[in-house]
């Protein structure tokens, strides 16, 4: 798919995180293809400077960080290079997460628990606190944490650090979003249901635990990366200009399944 030069995101700067493999390589891939300029980031390298590759064989536009979330320096970092790169920053995807250490709560390490909380919400806020602080000069922008169903909408014995810490993005989107609304700055959350990504295989790797899930959806049938992607793209682009503080729901129908 070349790059559209009057796409819904023709002329944004964007920053995903976790965009190595999964629902941010499909949203990385989505935003380039609509016309935004790119800046992608995760730990390995490879696959980023693969993404980089395919993005620009499609006449898009990126560049690519390595890096850990935990770190308060590449927060800053990739911000850093989209201003340098591109000038400026009106999007950004707080997209990166772990399912972190599981099973019983009463075995659960303090690292364990340290190790989910440092990634999935004290990482999304660090990269929130200074793509808004870049953002505000440029007179606004969307920033959007990826939380989940899990701990909000229903959950499973054996995951209380990843339900902790991803259903703490709600209470962070909402009052990120009061706080820099007056600045032009909207913050939403999306909660996906299941999504076929490699976190997804390597939680539901028995038939068994497929059919588990899969049911729990009212299609009846798990998300794909490219589906959560198009409900980004919303967020991200002036489609979603009177939506903020907002936790969206993306989840085939899993919160009101019964059956
Ligand atoms: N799949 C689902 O069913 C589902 C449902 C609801 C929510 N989610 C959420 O969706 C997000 C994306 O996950 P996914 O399903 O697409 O799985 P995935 O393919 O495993 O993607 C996870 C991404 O996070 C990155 N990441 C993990 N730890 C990191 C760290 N410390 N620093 C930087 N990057 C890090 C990974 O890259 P590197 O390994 O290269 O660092 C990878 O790009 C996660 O936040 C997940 O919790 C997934």
């Amino acid at each position: 798919m070349a790059q559209q030069q009057t796409g819904r995101l023709h002329n944004k700067v964007a920053i995903v995180t976790g965009a190595s493999s999964g629902i941010g390589r499909a949203t990385a891939k989505l935003f380039a293809a609509e016309g935004a300029k790119v800046v992608v980031g995760a730990r390995r390298e490879t696959e980023l400077t693969s993404l980089v590759d395919e993005i620009k064989a499609n006449g898009g536009t990126a560049v690519a960080l390595a890096g850990d979330v935990r770190s308060e320096a590449y927060a800053q970092a990739l911000v850093a290079l989209a201003v340098k790169t591109f000038g400026r920053l009106d999007i950004a995807f707080n997209n990166a997460g772990t399912l972190g250490e599981g099973g019983p709560s009463t075995s659960v390490s303090e690292a364990g628990w340290n190790d989910a909380i440092a990634i999935n919400l004290t990482g999304s806020f660090l990269g929130a606190k200074h793509q808004i602080a870049e953002m505000v000069k440029h007179g606004g922008g969307s920033v959007i944490f990826t939380s989940t169903f899990v701990g909000h909408t229903s959950s499973f014995p054996g995951v209380a650090a990843y339900a902790a810490s991803k259903s703490g993005l709600i209470g962070l989107t909402q009052t990120l979003a009061a706080e820099f609304g007056p600045q032009n700055i909207r913050v939403n959350a999306i909660l996906p249901g299941a999504v076929d990504t490699d976190m997804y295989r390597e939680m539901n790797n028995t038939p068994d635990k497929t059919a588990f899930i899969t049911n729990l959806h009212a299609l009846k049938r798990v998300g794909r990366p490219e589906e959560v992607a198009r409900s980004v793209l919303y967020l991200a682009s002036d489609d979603s200009a009177f939506v903020t503080g907002t936790a969206s729901l993306i989840d085939g129908g899993l919160s009101i399944t019964r059956t």
